[in-house]
């Protein structure tokens, strides 16, 4: 049994990559299985904490007892999030949003056309839920994550501050053996009060656990 630092906290844990629609049978999406957000709801739940996973990858099952809010769209994501922000006291961000969607989805399955040998999508901007998170938090921790596959530290210092969030995980990704899909990670995290704590390639439950405690203990 662990440690009950979380004991009395409710935590929202993000997880996987969102789905934009294209037409009725396409989306745009990306990578992200939903596994590291999982284990963080469970490292959280195991920790004492009451924990809500919103999540594109339902069927990535967390422990019993964790309220799961299944959504596919960025802007379901946001919603979900958002309207359960005011009685949160951790947010940890380990979803891949889509930083664009289709600006007008077909509302029929789009159909090849003869002779038209290229097709344009129009991409808008999505909001990002992190920073608008950083901008009006109160007293709740807030997390993030940085998928980076270059230039790790310098990338992960300006999402901090330019998201005014707690911590950022920063992750390696673009190689098999962590990040995306794989079953290990690895990567740093920067404390918005300067401390950088660096996390060795491990299981995702593993890093999971070592993420919450770190969180866990800054609560107290
Ligand atoms: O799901 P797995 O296969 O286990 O892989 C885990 C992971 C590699 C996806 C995960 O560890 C991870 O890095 N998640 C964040 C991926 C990402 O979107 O990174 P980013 O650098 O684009 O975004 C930075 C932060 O802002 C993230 O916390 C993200 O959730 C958040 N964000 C991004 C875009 C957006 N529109 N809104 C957001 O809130």
């Amino acid at each position: 049994s662990h440690p009950q630092v979380l004991a009395g906290k409710q935590v929202i844990v993000t997880a996987g990559g969102t789905q934009e629609a294209i037409d009725p049978v396409r989306y745009i999406s990306n990578r992200s299985s939903g596994k590291m957000g999982t284990e963080l709801a469970n490292a959280a739940s195991l920790l004492g904490a009451t924990v809500t996973l919103v999540t594109t990858r339902p069927e990535v099952q967390p422990l019993p007892g964790i309220d799961v809010v299944s959504v596919m769209t960025v802007s379901q994501l946001q919603e979900a999030v958002e309207s359960r922000f005011a009685t949160a006291d951790v947010v940890i961000m380990a979803a891949a949003p889509s930083d664009f969607r289709v600006a007008k989805p077909a509302t029929q399955k789009i159909k090849k056309v003869a002779g038209q040998d290229e097709l344009t999508l129009q991409l808008v901007k999505n909001p990002d839920i992190l920073a608008g998170l950083g901008q009006h938090k109160k007293r709740q921790f807030v997390a993030g994550f940085a998928a980076e596959t270059e230039s790790l530290q310098v990338n992960a210092a300006k999402k901090l501050n330019a998201k005014n969030v707690d911590l950022i995980v920063a992750n390696q990704v673009g190689q098999p053996t962590s990040g995306f899909n794989s079953n290990n990670n690895a990567g740093t995290m920067f404390f918005k009060d300067g401390q950088v704590i660096e996390l060795p390639l491990m299981t995702k439950s593993q890093m999971a656990l070592k993420i919450v405690q770190e969180i866990g203990e800054r609560l107290q």
